[in-house]
């Protein structure tokens, strides 16, 4: 079996931002089971991976058409690299292809690319295209779409100590005035708020060093399905749960 590209604005049926009580600023992903789904299907891993692109090009599509202000997904964690030298560079050939084919679209639509991680870790082709789509997308004003790679939370909470340290040796603040506002200043995501929604599909429940700063008060959602299969349906019935979570923040309600 080849590659189902499924066409994409055939979403019949899909929500509408009316459609929800309440929906999140930020939501974010974790793309788990590619590698499940391509062994199900007599797949190379890299297949799965490939279908996984499919379904997270409907899902940013459908994201931005119901307004949603940020979306981060995890598309390569500090961890991956560990993976085999074939499943590492699949995954790095993916990320070229991804920004090639939708770029344009991206940026027509106005969504905003931010990476998240350490670019200067990665192999020269893939650090250029990723400043060029931060580069080429950096005024727009729609969704926020960060796409982690060569990412760990607690590396990303390790810089952002490390560049308060430097400004304080430096004497430009005092040690005092670091706050929760200021290191959330130093981190990737920043000025863009808490993750709200945060989901991980395949059924694991698990957070792997994924935005372990912004997720402190996100709603977690499991969908058991596998990211190749995840359909904007799933998408929708997600948000509509959290539409339906009583957040309290640690207050009595
Ligand atoms: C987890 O599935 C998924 C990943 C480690 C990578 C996710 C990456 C993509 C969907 C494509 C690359 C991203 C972009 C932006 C082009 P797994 O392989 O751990 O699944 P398994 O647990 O079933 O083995």
């Amino acid at each position: 079996m080849g590659l189902i590209r499924r066409k994409v604005h055939t979403n019949h049926g899909a929500k509408k931002p009316e459609d929800f009580v309440k929906l999140p600023n930020h939501v974010a992903i974790i793309m788990d089971g590619n590698g499940r789904w391509a062994k199900k299907h007599r797949l190379n891993v890299a297949m799965g991976h490939r279908q996984g692109v499919e379904t997270l090009r409907e899902i940013i599509r459908h994201t931005d058409d119901l307004g949603i202000k940020s979306l981060s997904i995890y598309a390569f964690s500090t961890e991956n690299w560990n993976r085999s030298p074939e499943e590492v560079g699949a995954l790095m050939q993916l990320i070229l292809d991804f920004f090639a084919s939708e770029i344009d679209e991206l940026d027509e639509k106005n969504v905003r690319i931010l990476i998240l991680g350490d670019k200067n870790g990665l192999p020269d082709k893939q650090r250029d295209a990723l400043m060029e789509a931060e580069r080429r997308t950096g005024d727009n004003t729609g969704l926020n779409l960060n796409i982690a790679v060569n990412y760990g939370g607690r590396a990303e909470l390790t810089r952002a100590a490390r560049e308060l340290a430097a400004e304080a040796a430096a004497g430009k603040i005092a040690p005092d005035d670091i706050d929760e506002k200021m290191l959330a200043d130093h981190l990737y995501t920043r000025g863009q708020g808490d993750v709200d929604l945060m989901i991980r599909t395949s059924g694991e429940m698990r957070l792997s060093n994924f935005l372990l700063y912004q997720c402190a008060y996100a709603e977690f959602l499991f969908p058991t399905v596998l990211w190749p299969d995840f359909r904007v349906s799933d998408y929708d019935d997600a948000l509509t749960a959290y539409g339906g979570r009583e957040r309290r923040f640690g207050k009595r309600l």
